[in-house]
């Protein structure tokens, strides 16, 4: 076999975020497997100095730089389809003060972590084999109301109804019954974005562990890929205490409260 064919038959993996943090890894470790990755962000600089990646560089919020990027896959990728797409890059910013609700970044990381999803899926899926896999990044977040995540939570707890019903439709078609959607479900990451929060963040994890869960959940055909198990586990089983016991937890965790009898 010629190096031209043995470069044909290395997997395909696209994936959003590539220049930082999670994506970036799991970038660097998918090449380091062998496969063909195509990665994208909008920061050139930190793309290109992942050896050996294609990278496609462009912001998924603007609509017509996502179209773009997609008819530059259909060039680089030419007869061939990608084996496995992981819709990775978003955004997280936390509301200040839910009675002066900031509707800006609301709409912000709704665009980007959201909108931009339904972007990426219109230019992208096109490309994905008909038996490959779909990957949305969703958030452990969406397993637990947290105080001031009204924007992100919401905008990973529709990532998870997205990635359902994808999965739903893509049943009922005969062309992309094979097609199978996972949905990451991560805890806290060490990685620029939770490098800004101001708050402790327990069982926090590296990249390293990170993208090692993520492609083991990839390979092994998981639906949903969580991590890490005793942190997401906890608040899965925080999650079915009654509303009103959650909420009681939540004003004793309060700053404000912290050192006052926490009144349970
Ligand atoms: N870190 C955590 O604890 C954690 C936990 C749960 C879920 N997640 C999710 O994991 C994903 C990756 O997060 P991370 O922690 O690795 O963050 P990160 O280091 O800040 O990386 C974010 C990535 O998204 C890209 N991105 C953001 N906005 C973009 C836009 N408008 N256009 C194009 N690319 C854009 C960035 O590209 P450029 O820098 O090139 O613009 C960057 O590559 C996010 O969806 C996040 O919500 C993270």
């Amino acid at each position: 076999m010629d190096s031209s064919n043995r470069l044909n038959d290395r997997p395909r993996v696209l994936i959003t975020g590539a220049s930082s943090g999670i994506g970036a890894q799991l970038a660097k470790d998918y090449l380091e497997d062998g496969w063909q990755v195509f990665g994208c962000g909008r920061n050139r600089e930190r793309l290109v100095a992942i050896k050996g990646i294609n990278p496609l560089i462009f912001d998924i919020g603007v609509r017509d730089a996502v179209q773009s990027a997609g008819k530059q896959l259909k060039k680089l990728l030419g007869e061939n389809t990608l084996d496995l797409i992981i819709l990775n890059a978003g955004t997280c910013e936390y509301i200040k003060a839910p009675l002066q609700f900031d509707d800006q970044l609301f709409e912000r990381v709704i665009h980007t972590n959201l909108v931009a999803v339904g972007y990426c899926l219109n230019a992208f899926l096109p490309f994905l084999s008909h038996d490959g896999r779909l990957a949305l990044m969703s958030s452990s977040s969406i397993y637990l109301a947290l105080p001031r995540a009204e924007a992100y939570g919401s905008s990973k707890a529709a990532i998870n109804y997205l990635a359902a019903t994808l999965d739903a439709s893509f049943a009922g078609h005969k062309e992309s019954e094979h097609i199978r959607v996972s949905v990451i479900c991560p805890g806290f990451v060490d990685t620029p974005l939770t490098e800004k929060n101001d708050f402790p963040m327990p069982m926090r994890v590296d990249v390293h562990t990170a993208s090692k869960e993520i492609r083991l959940g990839l390979a092994k055909g998981k639906r949903e890929i969580h991590f890490p198990k005793r942190f997401t586990c906890l608040l899965k089983l925080l999650s079915i205490l009654p509303a009103g016991v959650w909420r009681k937890i939540t004003l004793a965790m309060a700053p404000e409260n912290k050192n006052k009898d926490a009144e349970l």
